[in-house]
């Protein structure tokens, strides 16, 4: 992804081995980066949400535990002090199952055969390696995924395919790409005449801060919706298509993904409108299967719902948009059933969420 012409990853090391992030708080109104020095750093930038989406938190953790190997070199207690910041950034956020993917490889990593010096080479190359497979993962899905925007721009005879997508699953949710969108952005690249409906997303407007910013500088057609718009669209034959991200995927095809995604998974279904599911494998959680029983629905602070942030002036300023003493609810996620879903499109194709087909593509987790 570009920004301003530069090309830039969501999470990178310098020459001079620091972390850097994009301070995704401060978007679409500034690009800001930050310095991640750490790993409690690490754990507030995931918790906090400078970074967010269930990629990019598994990469973000897997840096931070390469920067707690480095705070720990000099401490005798290495691997009990490597191992408490594996908990707390697991313990960052409880949804997007990336993330003790990610911590589980990096621990997996560590080993008191070797030195400090060695496990801190093995951990900063793993970091590495699970963000360069992040953004290749999402580039497949872009390819693979793209097939399906082909197929009813071929319908349409040359008109736009439109395409609806909650909150943001972009190349700011993961290294690059994106899931959601990397299908997006490589039809659109390819010449596919689309337009994309952007969900604002409720209470903190990934979609409308996010998807919109990264659409615009994508040069994407686009349209930005209030949450419950995307129903009435659908009725009126405006949508031919519906793509969202996910933050865990269980072995048999339940998604959970941004609340809100399955009231559009219901409206999509009762109106004939084709619903996939976009996920890198690291998604998926193949110890599971009933995603209402078993996904943890991350709930965050009532603030969120009662409050707006946006830009008055040049200031950043916090709006109360309801009365300060009602209480609020505020579910992070929600869970599709795999049967409200039409497929997923994973780095390896496209399949039924059901777990015969899942495991068509993905043979080593029988
Ligand atoms: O709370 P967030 O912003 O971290 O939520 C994650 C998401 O952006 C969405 O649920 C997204 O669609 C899936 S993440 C790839």
């Amino acid at each position: 992804m570009r920004v301003q012409g530069q090309p830039y990853r969501t999470i990178w090391m310098e020459p001079d081995d620091s972390v850097w992030i994009i301070d995704q708080r401060f978007l679409p109104h500034r690009f800001v980066t930050q310095e991640v020095r750490t790993a409690d750093e690490m754990a507030v930038a995931i918790r906090e949400m400078h970074v967010r989406g269930a990629g990019l938190i598994g990469a973000a953790a897997a840096f931070g535990m390469y920067l707690a190997a480095r705070e720990s070199a000099a401490t005798g207690d290495y691997f009990e002090t490597i191992r408490k910041a594996a908990g707390k950034l697991i313990a960052a956020r409880p949804t997007a199952v990336n993330l003790e993917w990610a911590v589980t490889r990096q621990l997996a990593m560590i080993s008191d055969t070797r030195s400090s010096a060695e496990n801190l080479q093995v951990l900063k190359q793993t970091a590495q390696a699970i963000a360069d497979e992040d953004a290749a993962f999402c580039h497949s899905i872009g390819l693979h995924g793209s097939t399906l925007i082909r197929d009813i721009a071929q319908k349409k005879n040359g008109a736009p395919v439109n395409i609806l997508t909650h909150c943001n699953a972009g190349w700011l949710a993961f290294v690059d790409y994106g899931s959601a969108t990397a299908p997006i952005y490589e039809a659109f690249d390819n010449g596919i005449p689309l337009h994309v409906w952007v969900d604002e997303t409720r209470p903190r407007n990934q979609g409308a801060s996010l998807t919109a910013w990264e659409l615009l500088n994508h040069g994407v057609p686009h349209t930005l919706i209030a949450d419950n718009t995307g129903g009435h669209l659908m009725q009126h034959g405006r949508v031919d298509l519906v793509i969202t991200g996910a933050d865990r995927v269980t072995r048999a095809g339940d998604a959970a993904n941004k609340i809100g995604t399955y009231l559009k998974a219901l409206a999509a279904q009762a109106n004939n409108v084709p619903l996939y599911v976009a996920l890198p494998s690291s998604t998926f959680d193949w110890n599971i299967r009933d995603g209402i029983r078993d996904i943890p629905i991350e709930e965050r602070s009532g603030n969120e719902v009662k409050y707006i942030t946006g830009l008055h002036g040049n200031e950043l300023v916090e709006v109360l948009v309801a009365p300060e003493k009602s209480p609020a609810l505020n579910y992070g996620f929600d869970v599709t059933p795999a049967a409200l879903i039409t497929g997923l499109i994973t780095e390896r194709g496209i399949c039924a969420a059901a777990e015969a087909d899942i495991l068509r593509l993905f043979p080593e987790k029988r």
